[in-house]
């Protein structure tokens, strides 16, 4: 089933808003983090910050990314594995989540808690990661405008044979 052209915008706006918000979000952890180390703001704020962030904002949008993403790729003549753009960004977006979810969440919280004591190791950490989860999100809207590599599976192996509507 796919949508009516109503419903396909109304779907892309949403995934648009939430993936785009995602990767502000991600730069946000990214600024913080970058401050958390070098003493721009201190520990004190920076951590706590960042785990408020991650706990409101960039870990809920995880999920709603990949639903939304998931949900707008079925519904549309693009199809969830049909063209390499799209798989692609599936790709990127789960290998995210399992990220977020068992590495940079609890990271995130260890960090508001233990503030000024955090490891300096740990430290780094909150900079390294945000700035790979954004260089990811960086690759994947490029992805979403360029739509590159073509199809993934031929139109003749491909349930549905409709012209996708770019
Ligand atoms: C589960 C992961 C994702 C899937 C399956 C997915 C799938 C899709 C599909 C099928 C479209 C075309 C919709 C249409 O033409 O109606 C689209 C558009 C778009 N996606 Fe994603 N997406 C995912 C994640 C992301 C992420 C992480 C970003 C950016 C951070 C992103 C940014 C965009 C943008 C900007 C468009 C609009 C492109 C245009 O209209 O030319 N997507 N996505």
């Amino acid at each position: 089933m796919k949508f009516t052209p109503k419903w396909r915008k109304a779907i892309l706006t949403l995934h648009v808003i939430t993936a785009v918000g995602w990767l502000g979000a991600d730069m946000v952890l990214l600024t913080l983090g970058v401050a958390g180390l070098t003493g721009g703001v201190g520990k004190d704020v920076a951590y706590p910050a960042m785990s408020l962030v991650g706990a409101f904002l960039f870990v809920p949008l995880t999920y709603l990314v990949w639903v939304i993403g998931v949900v707008n790729a079925v519904g549309t003549p693009w199809g969830l594995l049909r063209w390499w753009w799209v798989a692609v960004k599936l790709v990127i977006v789960t290998v995210m989540l399992f990220l977020v979810t068992f590495l940079l969440y609890p990271g995130l919280v260890h960090a508001g808690e233990l503030k000024d004591a955090l490891p300096r190791r740990d430290q780094i950490n909150l900079v390294v990661a945000p700035s790979v989860s954004s260089t990811l999100l960086v690759i994947a809207t490029v992805l979403s405008t360029y739509k590159p590599w073509g199809r993934r599976v031929k139109p003749e192996d491909s349930p549905s044979r409709a012209v996708v509507g770019a």
